[in-house]
């Protein structure tokens, strides 16, 4: 679960660790407002995975609005309720995507865009209600869980979506974690007094009074040491008992889920982790690997992608090859994957140790960290490669898929360039 908040807060824009210190707020305000074990516990998942359905369909918000990531930094600031708030928010990205527009130009496709915006935004942020909600199942969370995973943009007034229910209506976990989130928004964007007085107007609109004067009476406190990182052991000692625990088929699940949370965003990467793990795992048989080491090798595979979640879909997207900002950011995302998967274990454990190696090469030609042969197991040899020749077959939009036969010659031709292990090459 730590890793998926990490991974929302990836493709929202969020600094590092928002979802984890806003379920230390959430859980805060719960003490504080005395609630029971139950509602305890559906606070604490609300706040970790509250966007975990927010990658569906990005494509069509990047094609629209061009880089989602700057768009969803800027909705989370501000009361949606609003419309000229909102509508300076669509402005702003329209000017971003037709930059290169003459003016003229520019301010009609600015006008057409702010009257398609809603028609666009809302099925796709209903959507997102509906993905988390079968996320959520595939990761065994309870009913009541999914529940309050479909109330993604409820307010208070009921001009939230997807459903605008209003007051009571709306889930009280939904409500709670709702305003902890946006608290560590606002603060971090206008400081302690301009957040105070933001959720002080938004008081009966965005937010329960109630639970609105609770947060105002007791701010300073709750957000104390909130402006720093908060670390897995912090999450974990605050999950209220008695604490989730998955078996083995349940984790080959929730990794599965992973990768698809990852490949949905684009319709040409859907099924890629998938894809790479199932070479990956016939490979790691195939040379003789331990049973364990497959099965990481096989994790790693589905979550490999998961630092992709840093960069705009509309970057992904360009119909020609990545500038040299755009290739930096691009190539950071093994690093990301490292930071996401950190939080099962350190820096010990070996699907993160994967991840973090995914583009390296023996030679050295790889990236982030540009390792060499002493450098890469048998196990990162195997995911590095079985992910090179999965990208090779799919189609990118700047590319056309190669074929079974073309992909192999390609891998081939990278072998005798240094690249690659040679294909004789077994463990025993
Ligand atoms: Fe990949
Ligand atoms: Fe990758």
């Amino acid at each position: 679960m730590i890793a998926l908040a990490y991974a929302t807060d990836l493709a929202t824009g969020q600094s590092r660790e928002f979802a984890l210190r806003s379920c230390v707020l959430a859980m805060r305000l719960a003490d504080t407002a005395g609630l029971d074990v139950e509602q305890r516990r559906n606070v604490y998942h609300q706040a970790l995975l509250r966007y975990i359905g927010c990658n569906a369909d990005t494509h069509l918000l990047a094609a629209a609005f061009g880089d989602e990531i700057a768009l969803r930094q800027d909705v989370a600031r501000i009361d949606l309720g609003s419309h000229s708030e909102l509508g300076e928010v669509f402005v702003r990205a329209f000017r971003r995507v037709f930059a290169d527009l003459p003016p003229d130009q520019l301010a009609m496709a600015v006008q057409q865009g702010l009257t398609d915006a809603l028609q666009v935004t809302v099925p796709i942020l209903a959507g997102h209600c509906e993905v988390a909600q079968r996320i959520g199942m595939r990761i065994g969370l309870s009913e009541e869980m999914r529940e309050n995973l479909g109330q993604l943009y409820e307010r208070w007034d009921g001009h939230g979506l997807p459903r605008g229910l209003k007051g009571a209506e709306g889930r009280f976990a939904v409500r709670m974690v709702t305003l902890a989130q946006d608290a560590i928004t606002l603060e971090e964007a206008h400081g302690f007094e301009a957040m105070t007085a933001i959720i002080t107007k938004r008081r009966g609109g965005a937010y329960e009074p109630e639970l609105a004067d609770l947060f105002l009476a007791n701010a300073q406190r709750l957000l104390k040491g909130l402006d720093q990182p908060v670390g897995r052991e912090t999450i974990l000692a605050i999950e209220p008992a008695p604490h989730a625990v998955l078996d083995e088929a349940a984790c080959e699940e929730a990794y599965l889920a992973i990768a698809d949370m990852v490949n949905m965003r684009m319709p040409f990467t859907f099924g890629h982790s998938r894809a790479v793990a199932q070479l990956a795992d016939a490979a790691g048989r195939h040379v003789g690997l331990p049973a364990s080491e497959v099965r990481d090798l096989r994790w790693a595979a589905y979550t490999h992608d998961i630092g992709e979640l840093a960069v705009p879909v509309s970057t992904w997207m360009q119909p020609r090859e990545l500038n040299i900002r755009e290739t930096d950011a691009a190539r950071l995302h093994p690093y990301h994957g490292e930071r996401a998967l950190a939080s099962l274990g350190g820096d010990g454990s070996p699907v993160a140790q994967l991840v973090m190696r995914h583009h390296e090469r023996l030679d050295g030609s790889g990236y982030h960290r540009c390792v060499r042969a002493p450098d890469l197991s048998p196990a990162a040899r195997i995911l590095a490669a079985a992910e090179a020749f999965q990208t090779a077959r799919e189609k990118r939009p700047y590319r056309p898929a190669l074929s079974d036969a073309a992909a192999a010659i390609k891998l081939r031709n990278e072998v005798r360039e240094g690249s690659w292990t040679p294909r004789r090459w077994r463990l025993s």
